[in-house]
């Protein structure tokens, strides 16, 4: 089944924001397969935007992440990565439809609450980045048959 990597940045620990971010994607159906409360530290950080080295917005972005302690995720179900950029919405807050979860809860690209992989590969090498394999579990789940 796939898999996505969400993290729920320090912004959104720091504002409350975790249950109400989580309740939207258990609302949707995805399900939740692996969770644990991290600090990022510089080289995973770094790992993380490595396509990014180099651009004025690398060391801030890194740094952000580095901040506080984050919300790292896996979350699973058919078409998980798509499902999962359309709840979080546009990765600038200023233009994420008001529905989305940056649109809902987000101000500033630099502050904007969540990261999602952009797709399959990115969330195999995301996921791999956070989590030892153990760390994800395979699990039945009350009303899976309703979804598909
Ligand atoms: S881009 O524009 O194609 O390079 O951006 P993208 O691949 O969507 O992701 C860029 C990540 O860096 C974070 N970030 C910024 N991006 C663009 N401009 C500015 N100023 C900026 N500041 C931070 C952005 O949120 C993306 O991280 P994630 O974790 O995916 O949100």
């Amino acid at each position: 089944m796939e898999k996505t990597f969400i993290m729920l940045k320090p912004d959104a620990v720091q504002r409350g924001l975790v249950g109400q971010i989580i309740s939207r994607f258990e609302s949707k159906g995805c399900k939740l397969v692996g969770m644990k409360l991290i600090k990022v530290n510089r080289d995973v950080a770094e790992q993380h935007y490595a396509e990014h080295k180099g651009k004025s917005f690398f060391e801030p972005t890194v740094n952000y992440i580095m901040s506080s302690p984050v919300v790292a995720m896996v979350w699973e179900g058919k078409n998980v990565v798509v499902i999962a950029r359309e709840l979080m919405g546009a990765t600038n807050p200023v233009s994420a439809n008001p529905g989305t979860i940056r649109g809902a809860y987000g101000m500033d690209i630099s502050r904007n609450i969540i990261h999602g992989s952009d797709s399959e590969v990115s969330a195999k090498r995301e996921i791999a980045l956070y989590f030892q394999p153990g760390e994800i579990l395979e699990y039945p789940k009350a009303g899976e048959e309703w979804l598909s």
